[in-house]
């Protein structure tokens, strides 16, 4: 039996996680930490919330006795770190948050697990495994109008926004441990993510919850700005290939080849909901709003062997539609206070 744990495990993309493990592998125990912040939904994890292979720990990663005893008590082969405060907007309105926990929690991580793996119990054997969860938003932002330049694994870092910055510093610190201390660890860095369980502030959840309200669109600025969307499943089964085949110490780009910019992506979302096409309002853009992401994602799928299972983004689009329109529980106790949220970053006049 192998010991994962996860941070931010009932997060969008920990809770798929943690679902798609123990779904594909039966030898795998996965122990879920988190803090439960707002950005938290613990119904996403219902479904296996009885499995004997799952534990839950309620904590916070910046808790350095905390995640000390967890690490020496689970002894976990594999560590993924999901845990992060990880909206670009709310980064705008209060960075020290994102530096406290996608830094500082980083390196209490990375603190814990060079103690333990190090320890003369265990000296960083093969099997042991750190994951930082990073974001391709740490290369900063691409042209329009260069459309085949795209980021790729040794690309300049360049964080635009609290947030990249956040996740920047983060990644610096987990390649420095693997300098210093010989820590096996990996980096992956993956473009944006859309599927079932992620929050109501984000771009897809938040404009299917508004027309299934009855509400309209909110476009940001122009709507061109581009994004890369990959199926959370297919950054899920990525994740897996990188803990258990990637090479130690190196970074791997997760994409799909699936640009589109805001106003595609809406039209779209519109249209499958029977809706009309101008059924949406252009609101005040995001401050140092990065204009495009693109990502090269050959070297991961040559190296691993892996490849995104889902390749049609409208039919990836209509089951997230259906399963927003479905799960109406899981998501309308978080709806009026995120659209509350938003009026009042517009009232402060950003
Ligand atoms: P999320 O906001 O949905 O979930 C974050 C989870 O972390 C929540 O469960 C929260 O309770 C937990 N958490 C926050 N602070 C914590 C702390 N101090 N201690 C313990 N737990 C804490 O985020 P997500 O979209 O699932 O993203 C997960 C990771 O993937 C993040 O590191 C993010 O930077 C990265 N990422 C996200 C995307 C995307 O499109 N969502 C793309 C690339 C990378
Ligand atoms: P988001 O989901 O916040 O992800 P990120 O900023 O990390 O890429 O936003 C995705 C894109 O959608 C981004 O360009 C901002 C834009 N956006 C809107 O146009 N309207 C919205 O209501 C939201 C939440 C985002």
């Amino acid at each position: 039996m192998r010991t994962c744990l996860v941070t931010g495990g009932a997060g969008f993309i920990g809770s798929n996680f943690v679902r798609y493990t123990l779904s594909h592998y039966d030898d795998v125990r996965m122990v879920n930490l988190d803090a439960l912040t707002y950005a938290a939904n613990p119904a996403s994890l219902d479904s296996v919330r009885d499995d004997p292979r799952y534990e839950f720990v309620h904590g916070n990663i910046c808790d350095r006795a905390l995640v000390r005893r967890i690490v020496d008590e689970y002894r976990p082969d594999y560590v993924v770190n999901f845990a992060a405060e990880s909206h670009v907007d709310r980064s705008i309105e209060n960075p020290a948050a994102f530096v406290e926990t996608n830094v500082l929690g980083t390196i209490s991580l990375l603190d814990a697990v060079r103690d333990a793996w190090a320890s003369p119990r265990a000296s960083f054997a093969s099997t042991h495994r750190y994951l930082q969860v990073s974001t391709d938003e740490v290369y900063g932002s691409l042209s329009l109008d260069a459309p085949r330049e795209k980021f790729h694994p040794d690309s300049p870092l360049d964080p635009r926004s609290p947030y990249s910055a956040s996740k920047a510093s983060a990644d610096q610190f987990v390649n420095a441990y693997a300098e210093t201390y010989g820590l096996p660890v990996n980096i992956s860095r993956c473009s944006n993510n859309y599927g079932p369980y992620q929050h109501v502030e984000k771009f897809i959840p938040r404009q299917v919850t508004n027309l299934l309200n009855g509400g309209r669109g909110k476009l940001f600025g122009d709507g061109l700005n581009v994004r890369d969307w990959i199926h959370v499943e297919d950054h899920c089964s990525a994740i897996w290939a990188i803990l258990t085949r990637g090479a130690p110490g190196r970074t791997y780009l997760v994409g799909a080849d699936c640009e589109r910019s805001n106003r595609e992506v809406l039209t779209a979302i519109l249209q499958a909901m029977g809706r009309e096409p101008n059924d949406f309002d252009y609101v005040r853009d995001r401050p140092g709003h990065d204009r495009r992401y693109a990502l090269d994602a050959s070297a991961t799928r040559a190296e691993l062997g892996w490849e995104p299972a889902h390749r049609d983004f409208l039919a990836g689009l209509r089951e997230t539609i259906a399963w927003y329109e479905n799960n109406s529980s899981w998501w309308e106790g978080e709806k009026d206070k995120t659209e509350a949220w938003y009026e009042g970053v517009g009232k402060r006049g950003r």
